[in-house]
């Protein structure tokens, strides 16, 4: 099974690819869990491009070769990041017949605040249902996502270790079950 994971934000400390990280070593044993790191090279969406730019044919091919996608995303101003939507955007077209169509989606994050990008992760939600995807309705809230990980990149609180990898198992069962 392959596990792409993505991760909204372009920061290097990011605490979201922190999160993405924790999950590739606690969670996926059984699954290749391969980190996209493109975010950066994509550029905005113009659909008066004739040709396709290579950055997102290369985000569209990992998607298409991913069994299921795993999305960490920031909070910014209530909602995802315009470099997130701006890729998601790349992802959607040709629509409807685009590589996140029936794709099975779950989605998490983490931010600074209290709340731990709870709306940021049910705007990504509603994106990636009107893309086509298959979405779990879960959700992962990190707040205060700078106390959140140990040195290590561990999340401290058990809880939210134990739910971090539930999710990945539920993304890994929703794909079994609609490959079935
Ligand atoms: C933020 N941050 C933030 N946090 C939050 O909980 N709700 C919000 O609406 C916002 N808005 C916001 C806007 C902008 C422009 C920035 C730069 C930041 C704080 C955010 O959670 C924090 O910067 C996280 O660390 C971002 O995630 P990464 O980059 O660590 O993954």
């Amino acid at each position: 099974m392959r596990l792409l994971a993505i991760s909204g934000s372009l920061r290097r400390g990011s605490y979201n690819s922190a999160l993405l990280q924790a999950a590739a070593a606690g969670c996926a044993r059984s699954s290749q869990f391969v980190i996209w790191r493109g975010l950066d090279e994509l550029p905005h969406y113009n659909e008066d491009l004739d040709q396709t730019p290579s950055a997102v044919a290369q985000l569209r091919d990992e998607i298409e070769h991913a069994n299921a996608v795993l999305i960490a995303t920031p909070e910014y101003n209530g909602s995802i990041p315009g470099a997130l939507k701006n890729a998601l955007d790349w992802a959607s077209r040709p629509f409807p017949d685009n590589c996140l169509r029936r794709k099975p989606v779950a989605v998490i994050g983490a931010s600074t605040g209290l709340f731990g990008a709870r709306w940021a992760q049910a705007d990504l939600r509603k994106v990636l249902k009107t893309i086509g995807a298959s979405v779990l309705e879960t959700e992962l809230p990190i707040a205060a996502a700078h106390e959140a990980f140990s040195p290590e990149g561990q999340l401290r609180e058990p809880h939210l270790a134990v739910s971090l990898c539930g999710i990945v198992g539920e993304l890994l069962q929703r794909t079994l079950r609609d490959a079935a």
